[in-house]
């Protein structure tokens, strides 16, 4: 079984491919709990989990399986935003956001 996930950025998106027996998926590289990047995160088989509060997203589906640990909710569609690369240009499943870490205070 090879699985592997490749960050990389296009047009000031940072995206993750997902690799799954010759599949291939891409998905934007931000959780959508609090728009945070997933670059540093930890995968494990086909399961993605971000570093903040510890959500986990299927990363060949896209899907939320695992709710972030916080207070704050996840808003309604919790699941990876997905990209296609369509002559080097980004389209989005959905509205794209840029993520960025939590400011400094
Ligand atoms: S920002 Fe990812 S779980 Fe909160």
């Amino acid at each position: 079984m090879s699985r592997e996930v490749e960050f990389f950025e296009v047009k000031g998106y940072p995206l993750m491919i997902f690799r799954d027996e010759g599949k291939e998926r891409i998905w934007l590289a931000g959780c959508p709990h609090k728009r945070r990047p997933l670059s540093n995160s930890q995968v494990s088989g086909k399961v993605i989990r971000c570093p903040f509060h510890g959500a986990e997203f299927d990363l060949s589906s896209g899907r939320l399986v695992k709710p972030p640990d916080s207070k704050t909710p996840c808003p309604n569609d919790c699941s990876l935003v997905e990209v296609k690369l369509v002559n080097g240009e980004p389209l989005f499943s959905r509205e794209p956001f840029v993520p960025s870490l939590p400011r400094k205070e």
